[in-house]
């Protein structure tokens, strides 16, 4: 439902900041983006968790090579949904996929501002739930999309990463539970934890990890007046994600991540479905 409610909002001279994801399939995230390009408006896809404080110094220290060249990594989201009815997001026709589309396309996103473009990947879904009852023991329409989707990715400049979101995983809590990324390079090893906001860990080759406080200069986007050490900090670094927005719009610049990283997320997802159905690797089309 995004394509239809973002085009009236260019069509009246709005600038868009759009959830993710951003579109349905590949294909219309591209006609929402060629969309937003013919105006003068800024577009922003809202992948939030680019704002942690942990993924900013994690941002840093790979794109400035402190952990050399990263030879693998993996991304991992795993939560306990429960087996019960979840709305909108268990059906294809409105979502169009399961997991991927809600907790994966977040993960696509992190890896690729961190390591640059996937250039192809095998996959697997597994449904595990009916889904077809609701909070209140009504029957529903039973779930037609995933719960649980792994993939292995081959990215352009040779490192593989292994991938893994599930929403019934057994273990973890209402608040989240389980949201990793772990880098292992040449040089040494970062792990960014969405549940420590303020911390990642850190290995030098030979060490083992030990925490490392995130440095001040990395606690809030660039010229955010948010207070890092105000209010619940698994919630408070959404703020820099509208602060991105408002100042791209004053500043006359494109948003990051704009419609273009939605729209080149969305071309791993569907190589995702693509090679799960097809139980073969997938050259991503972008
Ligand atoms: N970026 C993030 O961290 C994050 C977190 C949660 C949800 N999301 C995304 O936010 C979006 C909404 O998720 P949610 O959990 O809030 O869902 P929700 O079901 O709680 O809320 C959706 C809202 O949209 C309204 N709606 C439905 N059809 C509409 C239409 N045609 N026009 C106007 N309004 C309509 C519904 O009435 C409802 O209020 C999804 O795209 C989801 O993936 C992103």
């Amino acid at each position: 439902m995004h394509k239809p409610l973002i085009l009236k909002a260019l069509a009246a001279g709005s600038h868009v900041l759009c959830e993710k994801p951003l579109g349905m399939n590949f294909q219309e995230t591209k006609e929402i983006l060629e969309a937003a390009q013919k105006t003068k408006l800024r577009h922003m896809t809202a992948f939030t968790y680019r704002f942690v404080p942990a993924m900013n110094y994690i941002r840093y220290l790979v794109h400035n090579g402190a952990l050399g060249d990263i030879r693998h990594a993996r991304f991992q989201r795993l939560q306990d949904w429960g087996e019960g009815a979840i709305g909108w997001r268990q059906y294809y026709e409105q979502a169009g996929s399961g997991e991927l589309g809600d907790m994966g396309i977040h993960r696509i996103d992190l890896a690729e501002d961190l390591l640059g473009p996937i250039a192809s990947l095998c996959a697997h879904t597994k449904q595990w739930a009916a889904r077809d009852l609701t909070k209140s023991g009504e029957p529903c329409p039973p779930q037609d999309v995933e719960d649980w989707v792994a993939w292995i990715a081959q990215f352009e400049n040779g490192t593989t990463g292994v991938f893994e979101m599930g929403k019934l995983t057994k273990g973890f809590g209402p608040r989240g539970g389980h949201d990793q990324a772990e880098l292992n390079g040449t040089k040494a090893s970062a792990v960014y934890q969405l549940h420590n906001p303020h911390q990642i860990l850190f290995s030098n080759r030979g060490e083992s990890y030990q925490i490392r406080p995130v440095p001040a200069e990395f606690l809030k986007s660039t010229d955010s007046p948010r207070e890092p050490n105000e209010g619940d900090p698994l919630i408070r670094f959404r703020y820099d994600q509208a602060w991105e927005f408002m100042s791209a719009i004053l500043e006359d610049r494109e948003c990051t991540p704009s419609f273009y990283h939605g729209m080149r997320a969305q071309a791993v997802a569907d190589a995702i479905l693509e090679a799960a159905a097809s139980r073969k690797w997938i050259d991503v089309k972008a």
